[in-house]
């Protein structure tokens, strides 16, 4: 008799997506003013926020995108400077180490995204697996840049060994400019930050590690991985 093979159908990525974003419903659940990042996870989660309409008072918006897909889910957002408290940020990102530090930024909402981890209680990231890294760098790292100061900017980078890709024909919601640092090779998150966040011209690294997350949930497909 043939052997019954079980074979694992695997879930696409939007399904893994989907699947975290459903994950991070239960931390939101009785919260009255939530943060909400920008992304395709986020998406998914701000489209499963409708049922939730009825307990969740305001949200804090880290772009014009996520403040129009919010309303449009029947949610009130309000600015930073409105609410006394942001008890709980939900967020995706770009890659995720063993110690819950970030690299974020693909979508080019990074500043509002850092002031948002910064100013809450709790910073829940939500990523499909693919997110998961040892180190950091493999995806380049974003940064923000006052425009005047972008090739200064990509100069200090390669002094680090970073390449500069342009992110050309893109403006930022603070009317700001985007590089993109390839070949880093991020040992130390917190002293790149650091390091990083010193050079004049700079608004915002995509390097969340002095704020990290305080918690990741990984989509895995058989189940949800709690970091
Ligand atoms: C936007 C971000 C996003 O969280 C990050 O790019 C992940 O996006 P996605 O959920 O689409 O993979 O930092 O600035």
């Amino acid at each position: 008799m043939r052997p019954l093979i079980h074979i694992k159908n695997p879930m696409t990525q939007d399904e893994l997506k989907k699947q975290v974003a459903r994950s991070a419903i239960e931390y939101i659940k009785n919260v009255p003013v939530i943060g909400v990042g920008t992304g395709s996870t986020v998406n998914f989660f701000i489209e499963m926020l409708a049922d939730y309409t009825s307990s969740i008072d305001a949200a804090i918006s880290s772009s014009i995108d996520t403040t129009r897909r919010l309303e449009s889910v029947g949610i009130k957002v309000l600015d930073l400077n409105e609410v006394n408290n942001v008890e709980v940020y939900i967020d995706g990102a770009d890659e995720v180490d063993p110690k819950k530090k970030l690299i974020k930024g693909g979508g080019g909402a990074l500043t509002r995204e850092k002031i948002i981890a910064g100013a809450s209680d709790k910073f829940v990231c939500i990523v499909d697996s693919s997110k998961t890294v040892d180190v950091l760098g493999g995806f380049p790292l974003p940064i923000e840049v006052i425009p005047m100061s972008r090739k200064f900017v990509a100069g200090e980078m390669k002094k680090m060994g970073g390449q500069s890709v342009w992110r050309e024909n893109f403006i930022s919601d603070n009317g700001c400019e985007i590089i993109d640092i390839h070949n880093l090779y991020i040992r130390d998150p917190m002293e790149m930050e650091r390091v990083i966040n010193n050079i004049p011209g700079v608004v915002t690294v995509g390097l969340f590690a002095l704020r990290d997350a305080d918690v990741v949930l990984i989509g895995d497909g058989d189940k949800v991985i709690t970091r």
